[in-house]
C-alpha cells in the first residue's frame, strides 16, 4: 500500500477525537482532584438554576408563543422572524409554536429532567400544528425546530425506561415528518438550491428573494439527513445532499465559497468570505455529516474546504475575510459567530490551533464583559453599529470542546467567568436580556431560545458530561445531539491507521497533543486520489503581499513547512529569518 493519503490522517484523527471525547467523559471524574470536582459540581448547580430561571420564565410570561421578552415579561412569535433581529414582520394570525419549548427539549435531557421532558413532548404531540400562514427561514426553523424534534425524539426513545408513563408513541417523528414536507418545496429550484424563505402554509410565496447564504443551503444535512434516516424516506436527505454538491461546484479555484448566491442561477452574490456569519456552519456541516453519515465526498470537500479557510482567512490566531476568487483579504474583523471554530478544529485534533484562536476571542470576552457581535482588528475598536450581543453561545461551546480534549482546568474558569458575566449583565427578574451595547451593557427585550438550545447546555456540559458517558453523540449547530451510530453510514470506512504514526500522546490528566504538534503538519502530506501531490499544511498562511515585500511582521504569514512564523527583514521581505 502506498503512504497514506492526507485525508485518511485527519479521517483517523476525527474516528480519535470521537473516542477520546467519549472515553475522556466517562473518565474524567475518576481524574478530577476533590477541589476540581467540588467546584465543578457547584458551578454546574449554578449553571441549572440559570437553566431555570430562563425556562420557567418562559413558561410564566411566554409558553406557548416563540420566544421570551424578559424586561417586559410578554412574549414574541419570532418563528417567522428569526434571523431578524429586529422582529419587523411578525404575522398576525400566528400565535407561535412553543419554539424555546422545542429548543429546550434536549437541553431537559441533559439536566437529566425527564419528567418535565416528558410532559413537554405530550403537550407538543397534543397542541403542535405546523399548518400556519407564517413565512420562515428555512435556515433557522431547519436547525431550531426540525433539529430540535429529531434530536428529541431520538432522546425520548433511548431514554423510554425514564419516562414515567413510557408512552412515548413518536409524536415528535410524526411532527418533524409534518415539518420537514412543509420545507421540501423550498428545494424546488432549477439548481437544487433551496429558497432562504418559505411559508409553512403556502409554499414559497410569489416574489420571493432569491438571494440566500452559504449556511442557509449548506447546513440542513445533519437535520434533513436524519429525518431521512429516521423514517427511510430519503427525499429530505438527498435534497439537502443536492443542494451541498451545487455549493460546492460553486466553489472558486482557490477552493473557496462566497457568502451570498442567488438559488435560480446559481451564482454568487457576495464574494467576500470568512467563516463567520453567513458561511459558519457550512463548514460544520461538512465534518459533522462525514461523522453522522460516514460520506467520503463529505470528508473530502471538509478537507478542501479547511485548509483553504486556514489558508486565505488565517492571521496568526485571528481570522478575517478574504474575497473568493482572488484570497486577498477584505474586511479584518472578529465576528462573535466565529467563536464556534475552534470546537471544529478540536474535532480533527487540530488542538493547538485551537486553543491559540479561542483564548484571544476569551480576551475580547474579558475585555468587554460579554462578546460584541463584531470588533475591527485592523483599527483594533468595536464596530460602530454592531456592538450587540444576543446571548450567542458559540465561545461557551468551543469552551466545552477544548475542556473536553484537554481536561485543562483554566477552561473551567473560563467558563466560570462566562457564567459571571451573564448572570451579573443579562440577568434579570423575567429571564436573561441580550445585551443591545456591550459599552453601556444597556439590555434588549429579548431571550432568544437559543440561550437555552445551547448555551446553558455547553456551561453545563463542560462542568457536568455524564450525559455523554459511554455515549457518542455530535451536536447540531443549533446544540441538539445526535447520536454517531455505525448502521447510519452507508458504509464502514475502513480505518486506516499508519504504523509510522503514534496514537495520540496524552498527559495522565487526559491532555492530548494536537495533529500539529504531532507533526501531521506538514510533512509528506500528499491529497487524497492523486498520489504524491504535496498540498499545503493547515497551518499555512499567505505573506499579506504576493511579492512577499512588507513593513512589519504583520504583514508576513506562516511558513508551510515549518508551521513557523515569517518576519520581516530589515530588507522588507518575508522569510524565516533567525532572530
Ligand atoms: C423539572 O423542571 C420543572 C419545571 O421547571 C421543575 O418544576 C422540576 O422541579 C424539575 N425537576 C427536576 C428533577 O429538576
Ligand atoms: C410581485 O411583483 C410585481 C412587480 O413588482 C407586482 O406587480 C406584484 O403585485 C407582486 N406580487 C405579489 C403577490 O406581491
Ligand atoms: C494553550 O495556550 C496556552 C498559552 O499559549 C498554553 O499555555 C497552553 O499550554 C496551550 N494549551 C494547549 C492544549 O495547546
Amino acid at each position: 500500500m502506498s503512504s497514506p493519503p492526507f485525508s485518511c490522517r485527519f479521517r483517523r484523527w476525527v474516528v480519535v477525537w470521537l473516542v477520546i471525547l467519549a472515553s475522556l467523559a466517562g473518565a474524567s471524574v475518576a481524574q478530577a482532584s476533590r477541589h476540581g470536582l467540588a467546584k465543578k459540581m457547584r458551578l454546574r448547580e449554578e449553571v441549572r438554576q440559570m437553566f431555570y430561571h430562563a425556562y420557567d420564565n418562559y413558561l410564566i410570561h411566554a409558553f406557548p408563543h416563540d420566544e421570551l421578552k424578559p424586561l417586559t415579561k410578554s412574549f414574541t412569535d419570532s418563528l417567522s422572524e428569526l434571523g431578524n433581529l429586529k422582529l419587523e414582520h411578525l404575522p398576525e394570525n400566528y400565535g407561535g409554536s412553543a419554539l424555546t419549548l422545542i429548543e429546550s427539549l434536549s437541553s431537559l435531557v441533559v439536566l437529566g429532567n425527564y419528567t418535565e421532558f416528558e410532559r413537554a413532548i405530550l403537550w407538543l404531540g397534543k397542541h403542535i400544528d405546523f399548518d400556519v400562514d407564517a413565512r420562515i427561514s428555512l435556515f433557522e426553523c431547519n436547525i431550531r425546530v426540525l433539529g430540535g424534534l429529531v434530536s428529541a425524539h431520538i432522546l425520548a426513545t433511548d431514554y423510554m425506561d425514564k419516562l414515567v408513563q413510557r408512552n412515548y408513541n413518536n409524536q415528535l417523528l410524526h411532527l418533524a415528518v409534518d415539518l420537514g414536507e412543509r420545507l421540501l418545496p423550498a428545494f424546488d429550484t432549477p439548481t437544487g438550491l433551496p429558497y432562504a424563505w418559505i411559508n409553512l402554509k403556502h409554499g414559497v410565496m410569489e416574489n420571493e428573494t432569491t438571494e440566500t447564504s452559504t449556511s442557509g443551503c449548506g447546513s440542513l444535512i445533519l437535520e434533513m439527513g436524519t429525518l431521512s434516516r429516521l423514517t427511510g424516506d430519503s427525499r429530505y436527505g438527498a435534497a439537502a445532499l443536492r443542494a451541498l454538491r451545487k455549493l460546492w461546484s460553486m466553489r472558486s479555484s482557490l477552493n473557496l465559497v462566497g457568502t451570498t448566491l442567488d438559488v435560480l442561477t446559481g451564482e454568487w452574490i457576495e464574494y467576500s468570505t470568512g467563516i463567520g456569519a453567513g458561511v459558519d456552519s457550512f463548514y460544520e456541516y461538512l465534518l459533522k455529516a462525514h461523522i453522522l453519515f460516514g460520506r467520503e465526498e463529505l470528508w473530502d470537500m471538509f478537507l478542501s474546504a479547511y485548509v483553504a479557510a486556514q489558508k486565505y482567512f488565517r492571521h496568526g490566531p485571528w481570522y478575517h475575510e478574504a474575497d473568493m476568487r482572488t484570497g486577498k483579504a477584505t474586511y479584518w474583523q472578529l465576528t462573535s459567530l466565529q467563536a464556534f471554530w475552534p470546537g471544529v478544529q478540536v474535532l480533527i485534533g487540530d488542538v493547538a490551533a485551537a486553543n491559540s484562536t479561542h483564548r484571544e476571542f476569551f480576551h475580547v470576552w474579558e475585555k468587554f464583559g460579554v462578546l460584541p457581535e463584531r470588533y475591527l482588528l485592523d483599527r483594533d475598536m468595536l464596530h460602530p453599529t454592531e456592538k450587540y450581543y444576543p446571548l450567542r453561545p458559540e465561545l461557551a461551546e468551543s469552551t466545552f470542546y477544548l475542556y473536553q480534549a484537554t481536561k485543562d482546568p483554566w477552561y473551567i474558569e473560563v467558563g466560570e467567568t462566562m457564567l459571571r458575566s451573564l448572570n451579573s449583565y443579562t440577568k434579570v427578574d423575567g429571564g436573561y436580556a441580550s445585551v443591545k451595547d456591550v459599552t453601556s451593557m444597556q439590555l434588549e427585550d429579548h431571550q432568544h431560545s437559543f440561550f437555552l438550545a445551547e448555551m446553558c447546555k455547553y456551561l453545563y456540559l463542560l462542568f457536568d458530561d455524564s450525559f455523554l458517558t459511554d455515549r457518542n453523540y455530535i451536536f447540531t449547530t443549533e446544540g441538539h445531539p445526535l447520536p454517531v451510530r455505525s448502521a447510519w453510514h452507508e458504509w464502514l470506512p475502513e480505518i486506516y491507521l499508519p504504523t509510522e504514526l503514534a496514537p495520540p500522546k496524552c498527559t495522565n490528566q487526559g491532555a492530548c497533543l494536537s495533529a500539529m504538534s504531532q507533526k501531521l503538519c506538514p510533512t509528506n502530506l500528499v491529497s487524497p486520489g492523486k498520489n504524491e501531490v504535496p498540498v499545503e499544511s493547515v497551518c499555512h498562511v499567505l505573506d499579506f503581499r504576493h511579492d512577499h515585500r512588507c513593513e512589519s511582521n504583520n504583514d508576513c504569514g506562516i511558513d508551510s513547512i515549518t508551521c513557523r512564523k515569517r518576519t520581516c527583514s530589515s530588507a522588507g521581505y518575508c522569510g524565516l529569518w533567525l532572530l
